[in-house]
């Protein structure tokens, strides 16, 4: 393990690597169910795509992106990212993916963003970190709950889903009180 990666008890967060990027990461990608609330729907991913992609944003000092992989197994479930990282104001947003669908409804989520939220507040003093999430996407919602971040706003009317309704984005917070 290098040493940006983060222990946790049923998994660890390690940086993406392009070796990561398989069959299985691919179909989380183009998979609708699974993207229905991310921005990476208006894409259709190949392997060569997905590869620039991380090549980039590995490049990207104001972003962190990390494989989220289980302990007992070392099998990778899906992705967290921490970024863009405003280092003037001291925040980072965060976005998540459990793409693997039999890893969901486990607790990975949480244990993710909890994860990320220690690091970013105790390695990088970052003061706060936030979240923006579809109204409607439920089960983000309430990991993020979990997680100890707070409604700071909504955005009405912000988003457009798949079936074009319009939709609040919900932005969530959450302070480092030891700050
Ligand atoms: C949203 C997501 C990150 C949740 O991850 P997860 O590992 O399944 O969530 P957890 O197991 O940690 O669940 C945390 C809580 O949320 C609840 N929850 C999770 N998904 C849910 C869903 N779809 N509907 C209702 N509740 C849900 C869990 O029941 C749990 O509550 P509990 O402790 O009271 O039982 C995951 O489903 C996912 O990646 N979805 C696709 C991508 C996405 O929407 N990402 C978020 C973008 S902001």
């Amino acid at each position: 393990m290098d040493k940006s990666t983060i222990k946790g008890k049923k998994i660890f967060l390690r940086r993406i690597r392009l070796s990561d990027v398989n069959q299985n990461y691919l179909s989380w990608m183009n998979d609708p169910e699974t993207t229905q609330f991310l921005e990476c729907r208006f894409t259709k991913w190949t392997k060569k795509k997905l590869k620039n992609y991380l090549k980039e944003i590995n490049k990207d000092r104001d972003c962190l992106f990390f494989a989220i992989v289980l302990n007992k197994s070392n099998k990778h479930i899906g992705n967290i990212k921490l970024g863009p990282i405003n280092r003037h104001h001291l925040f980072g947003d965060i976005g998540i993916l459990i793409g693997d669908k039999s890893s969901r409804g486990k607790g990975h989520g949480q244990e993710a963003i909890k994860l990320l939220v220690e690091f970013a507040f105790k390695k990088l003093r970052l003061h706060k970190v936030t979240a923006g999430i579809y109204a409607n996407n439920i089960g983000s919602n309430k990991v993020f709950v979990k997680a100890g971040f707070k409604q700071a706003g909504v955005l009405a009317k912000h988003r457009r889903c798949n079936n074009n309704q319009l939709v609040d984005e919900i932005i969530m917070e959450k302070l480092n009180l030891e700050n």
